[in-house]
């Protein structure tokens, strides 16, 4: 079995590359023996990141400034590649905004009857419309190419509606407590949409399309959160950040060979409570 997860050979764009866990993808691929190319619109941490996984890993990873959002910077992406590596066989649809709410600002506009259009179209642009234009550019190509994999992240988030009572501050009235915004449960359902439509449209040219649902990781969030979700996660803690590696090498490898147009949800059991 140890061959079918090999990647070795293989080129695998990831974006939101420098973020903090497009680099643990990145390094799932190249501890594989794959060749990870690291897209993020900061150019200077993606090509930081890339750096390091190289280093670690002995692998050519590449890190480039791309803007997902824009379909010629998405192709100028794939240009890169093609001329670099001569070839692509894997798309991780990895990037997003995940807008925090700050102390201090006036945490309403979060709420649903405020949220501003603006962060509609800006986040959407991103997390969604980015992830069409990265398969319709670099999909096509592999289409083109005799097939590929594509893997969607999502999040928990894209199977259940946040609960709002995570995020509850003491002291603020009803209509002023920041809530989860609207956009990232559209974006996260909206991925799994976008998954299914692919596995079934290019199924006939050898593209395995499949998303993955993490559950929150652990980076340093307050006390308070962190009693909140533990007791809404049956493992009773949040993931670590290089808990997913495992689920994207066997999503992006021969390992799921017979596995297209599915879920794969790694949350602790977040999403069975
Ligand atoms: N971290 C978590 O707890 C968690 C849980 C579930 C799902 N997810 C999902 O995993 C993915 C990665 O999350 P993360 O925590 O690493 O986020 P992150 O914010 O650390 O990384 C996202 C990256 O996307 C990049 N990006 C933003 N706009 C871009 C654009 N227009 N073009 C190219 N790159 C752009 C950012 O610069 C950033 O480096 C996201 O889709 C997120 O929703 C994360």
């Amino acid at each position: 079995m140890k061959g079918t997860f090999s990647l070795k050979s293989k080129v695998a764009v990831i974006t939101g590359g420098a973020g903090l866990l497009g680099l643990m993808h990145a390094e799932a691929v190249a501890e594989a023996g794959g060749t990870p190319v690291l897209a993020d619109i900061k150019e200077v941490a993606a090509k930081k990141a890339a750096k390091a996984v190289s280093g670690k890993y002995k692998a050519d990873a590449l890190g480039i400034g791309a803007d997902i959002t824009d379909r010629g910077s998405v192709q100028k992406l794939l240009r890169t590649v093609l001329r670099k590596f001569g070839r692509v066989d894997i798309l991780i649809n990895n990037a997003a905004i995940d807008p925090k709410v700050k102390a201090g600002d006036d945490r309403s506009w979060s709420r649903f009857e405020n949220f501003p259009i603006k962060n509609w179209d800006m986040e959407i642009s991103v997390g969604l419309t980015g992830a069409f234009l990265c398969s319709q550019v670099i999909g096509s190509e592999m289409a083109k190419r005799g097939g590929g994999v594509i893997l969607n992240i999502s999040s928990d988030l894209g199977v259940i509606a946040p609960d709002q009572r995570l995020y509850v501050k003491e002291g603020l009235p009803p209509d002023k407590q920041p809530v989860k915004p609207v956009t990232y449960s559209v974006i996260k359902h909206g991925l799994l949409g976008l998954t299914k439509y692919i596995a079934t449209y290019w199924a006939d040219k050898n593209i395995r399309c499949n998303a993955l649902s993490p559950g929150g990781v652990y980076t340093g969030q307050p006390d308070e959160f962190l009693k909140r979700i533990s007791s809404r996660i049956p493992m009773g803690r949040m993931a670590r950040r290089d808990e997913y590696k495992g689920a994207v090498l066997f999503l992006v490898s021969d390992a799921s060979s017979y596995m297209t147009g599915a879920n794969l949800i790694v949350d602790g059991g977040r999403t069975c409570w």
